[in-house]
């Protein structure tokens, strides 16, 4: 019997930069674990100063430090599940890979966080092979939007069904179990996501909301599918439930005003009651 029927609740791990504005890293992690019943807890790889509308500063966690962390979480609580997000370095990806190959979680979502959805980047350009070489192997899932799938294989990625498909393909062919390409850059009413597992493509389409409340949508997608690979019994249903749910999040956010740039989505859409998110005293909930 595996463990996971032993303890239902499954622990979820997020390594990941901290986004003061709680719309993406690890806080929004932590929301969409907790949104999704899993246990969440995290390991910090670097603050950033941010807001909605930009990145203002950067400062990494020595590398010691991050394997520090990681050793000693590891050391005392059962990890059942992984999202790697921003890793900003070369050092700090090596310090993930060795971590994970010491402790051997049973699932890694790997979201290869490049650029934030403000345009500034998160990861230095010649850490991008360090990615491929060290952490794709070692993923249950890489989740990487068109430019980083493109910077990852060295060409352009389009959001044209037969190249996503064939970056999809080719991601899994580096040593991923599964590759699922994201299409929110794409253009067009409509957009579409595509999973290859190593036997099948998958492929998830949705209509483009209009919102510019987007800031996120990665994290959250990622950590979704952390939460309940777990909880489903393959991939593919975990990432069909993520995307559902990263959707209606989405279709949720502008009921939240945070920040006058890119804002969160609504990561507790399905839990909170109308009346907490109206601005009528007569409705919210009273302390
Ligand atoms: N405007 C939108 N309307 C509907 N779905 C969207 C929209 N933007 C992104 N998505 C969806 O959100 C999910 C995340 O995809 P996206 O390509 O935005 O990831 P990302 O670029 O990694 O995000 P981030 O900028 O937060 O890192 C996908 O399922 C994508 O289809
Ligand atoms: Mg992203």
């Amino acid at each position: 019997m595996s463990p996971i029927q032993h303890h239902p609740i499954p622990n979820a791990l997020s390594i990941a930069g901290v986004d003061p504005s709680g719309g993406a890293g690890l806080l929004a992690d932590l929301k969409t674990f907790s949104a999704l019943g899993a246990y969440g807890c995290g390991v910090v790889t670097a603050l950033t100063a941010q807001n909605t509308r930009a990145v203002t500063g950067i400062h990494e966690v020595p590398p010691d430090f991050l394997a520090q962390q990681l050793d000693t979480l590891f050391d005392d609580v059962r990890i059942d599940t992984v999202k790697i997000g921003m890793l900003a370095s070369a050092e700090l990806i090596a310090v993930v890979a060795a971590a994970l190959r010491r402790h051997r979680p049973r699932f890694v979502v790997l979201d290869p966080v490049m650029v934030a959805k403000s345009g500034d980047r998160l990861l230095r350009a010649d850490a991008v092979d360090a990615l491929l070489r060290d952490l794709v192997p070692l993923a249950t899932i890489v989740t990487p939007n068109l430019p980083e799938a493109g910077d990852l294989l060295g060409r352009v990625v389009t959001d044209a069904p037969s190249d996503m498909r064939m970056a999809a393909r080719e991601l899994h062919g580096r040593g991923a179990q599964a590759a699922l390409v994201k299409g929110g850059h794409g253009t067009g009413e409509r957009l579409t996501d595509v999973m290859f597992d190593g036997e099948r493509f998958v492929e998830l389409a949705a209509r483009r909301q209009q919102t510019r409340n987007t800031h996120g949508t990665g994290c959250t997608f990622s950590s979704a599918i952390a939460a309940l690979l777990p909880q489903r019994d393959s991939i593919e249903s975990a990432v069909r439930d993520a995307h559902t749910y990263v959707h209606s999040a989405i279709r949720a956010a502008d009921t939240l005003v945070v920040g006058s740039g890119h804002g969160p989505l609504h990561h507790f859409h399905a839990l909170w009651p109308h009346g907490v998110r109206g601005t009528d005293p007569e409705t919210r909930l009273q302390p």
